[in-house]
C-alpha cells in the first residue's frame, strides 16, 4: 500500500467534518469528501470534492464508486455527515424521523458497506463513525437523531466484529457539545445551562474532535476496535 494514507469523509464542507479533513491533510493524507457544496477553505491538490446528498442512496452509491475508481484503496473512513431536525415526539413529522435517519444512520450503512468490502480486500482500514453523547444518553426534543446516533453506535461494535479478521477497525467518537454552526443556533443563556452539565465547564472545539479521530484512524490506535470514545469534556462518563 502506498505511504500516502487515503481517506474518505463524508460531509466536510464545514464545522467538524471539515476540522477532520484539514487534520488528516498535516497528518499527510490525501482526502476525498462528500457533501452538497465544495469547502472554499480546502483548496489542495490533495484534497477532492465529489458532490453528494447523503440522504440519496443513489447518489451516495454513484459518489462512492467515483471515489472508489480513483482513489483505487481507501485506508480510512470518516463518516462526518449529519443534520438535527429536532421536535417533541407527538409533534414530529414523519419527514423529520426520516431525513435523520438517512443522513446520519443510512448513509454510515451505504458508506461502510461499499467502503468495508474494499477495505476488507486489502486487508487493512480504519473506520470511525460520528455519533453524539446524544445517542448515549438521550436528549428530550431529539427522539429521531438519538435513534440515529444510537444506532450507529450498535452498528459499528457490530461491523468491528464482522472485519476484525480482516484487520479492519471500527470505531466510534462520540462528541458533547462542540461549537459549530449546530450549536451556535442555541442561546447564550441555554449554552450557560450547557456548561453546568459539563465537568470540565466549557463547550469543546472541532480541533479536539478531530484530533481524537485522527488518532482512531492511526497505526496508534492499532489496538483499539469496537470502541466509543466520547469527547464530550466529561458530559457522558
Ligand atoms: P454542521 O451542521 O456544521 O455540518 C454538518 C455536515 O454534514 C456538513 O459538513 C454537511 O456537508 C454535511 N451534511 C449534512 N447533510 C448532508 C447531506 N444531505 N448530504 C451531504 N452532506 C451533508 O454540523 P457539525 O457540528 O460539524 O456536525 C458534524 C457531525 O458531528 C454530525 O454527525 C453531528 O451529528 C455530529 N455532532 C456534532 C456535535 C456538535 O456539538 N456540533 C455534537 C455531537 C455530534
Amino acid at each position: 500500500m502506498s505511504e500516502t494514507r487515503k481517506a474518505l469523509v463524508t460531509g466536510g464542507s464545514r464545522g467538524i467534518g471539515l476540522q477532520i479533513i484539514q487534520t488528516l491533510l498535516a497528518e499527510g493524507c490525501e482526502v476525498w469528501y462528500l457533501s452538497r457544496s465544495k469547502a472554499a477553505e480546502l483548496e489542495s491538490e490533495l484534497v477532492h470534492h465529489i458532490s453528494c446528498d447523503m440522504a440519496d442512496r443513489e447518489s451516495v452509491a454513484s459518489a462512492l464508486e467515483t471515489v472508489v475508481s480513483e482513489a483505487q484503496e481507501i485506508d480510512i473512513l470518516v463518516n462526518n455527515a449529519g443534520i438535527t431536525r429536532d421536535g417533541l415526539i407527538m409533534r414530529m413529522k414523519d419527514e423529520a424521523w426520516d431525513d435523520v435517519i438517512a443522513v446520519n444512520l443510512t448513509s454510515v450503512f451505504l458508506t461502510c458497506r461499499r467502503i468495508g468490502r474494499l477495505m476488507a480486500t486489502q486487508r487493512k482500514g480504519a473506520i470511525v463513525n460520528i455519533s453524539s453523547v446524544v445517542g448515549i444518553m438521550g436528549n428530550g426534543g431529539q427522539t429521531n437523531y438519538a435513534a440515529s446516533k444510537a444506532g450507529i453506535i450498535g452498528f459499528s461494535k457490530s461491523l468491528a466484529r464482522e472485519l476484525s479478521g480482516r484487520n479492519v477497525r471500527v470505531n466510534v467518537v462520540a462528541p458533547g457539545f462542540i461549537e459549530t454552526s449546530m450549536t451556535e443556533v442555541l442561546s447564550d443563556k441555554v449554552k450557560d445551562t450547557i456548561k453546568t452539565q459539563i465537568p470540565l465547564g466549557r463547550i469543546g472545539n472541532t480541533e479536539e474532535v478531530a484530533q481524537t479521530v485522527a488518532f482512531l484512524s492511526s497505526d496508534k490506535a492499532s489496538y483499539i476496535t469496537g470502541q466509543v470514545l466520547a469527547v464530550d469534556g466529561g458530559m457522558a462518563m
